[in-house]
């Protein structure tokens, strides 16, 4: 019997995702896909990568941007931080050219640097996010890095976390966790009523126009100052 992972690729043939950054090995495209989807969802993502690109189509680019640029572009995706991240390690890059060592790059952590290796530079490596890691753990299967793409979408599309479409799945014979339902798991925090969106309201205000600090609420203005995200300067409050 065919193993786990030919089962997968097979199915990845017909039922894999055509999304715009599986088109590219460039690093600095992809290292953009990436962040961008750390926590926004791939239909939401699509647009705005598209933009993103057709605006700063080169880590040099980004690296010459005023940052507040950046953080206007950035609106919409969510967890702003990210943008200065990536902002930050634009210029980097731009500066000192790929570090061996993505991690080294601000807001790259180990799935991201890895699937800057897999993507772009092709290495040899699996990068796991909780959707892969769901299905390797589910199914016990051994999967390479010519897996990568397969898993992402089998995990994003039918091993579903909390009521897997086990009826679609090429793994399902042989999966000894078919048919099982899962606990609900929130895994980003509520969003409605949260500090999170307060902040996210006070930034959008401030990237509209520079706004008296009485006018806004003083922790979220705090919060988005201590991140690089806003300025504070004669009781004013601007994109930095
Ligand atoms: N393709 C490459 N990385 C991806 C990701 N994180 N989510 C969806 N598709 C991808």
């Amino acid at each position: 019997m065919a193993s786990f992972e030919a089962l997968l690729l097979g199915w990845y043939e017909h039922s894999g995702r055509d999304l715009p950054w599986r088109r590219t090995r460039d690093p600095y495209s992809i290292l953009v896909s990436e962040v961008m989807l750390q926590q926004t969802q791939v239909e939401r993502v699509i647009p705005r990568y598209v933009r993103w690109l057709e605006r700063w189509p080169t880590a040099a680019a980004l690296a010459d941007a005023p940052l507040g640029d950046v953080i206007r572009e950035w609106q919409g995706l969510g967890y702003n931080r990210r943008a200065v991240r990536l902002h930050r390690a634009a210029q980097r890059v731009a500066a000192s050219g790929w570090p061996d060592d993505l991690t080294a790059l601000p807001g790259v952590g180990r799935y991201t640097a890895d699937a800057v290796a897999r993507f772009a530079l092709e290495q040899d490596v699996l990068p796991v996010d909780t959707n892969v890691r769901r299905v390797v753990d589910r199914t016990g299967g051994a999967f390479g890095s010519v897996s990568a793409h397969a898993l992402i979408d089998l995990g994003a599309t039918v091993c579903l976390a909390r009521v897997p479409r086990c009826g679609l799945c090429p793994l399902s014979a042989k999966c000894p966790a078919r048919g099982r339902r899962y606990e609900p798991l929130r895994k980003q925090s509520r969003f409605e009523g949260s500090f999170r969106q307060k902040r996210a309201r006070v930034l959008s205000l401030v990237a509209q126009g520079t706004r008296p600090a009485s006018e806004l609420d003083g922790d979220a203005v705090a919060a988005l100052v201590r991140d690089g995200l806003v300025r504070l300067e004669d009781e004013l409050v601007s994109l930095p």
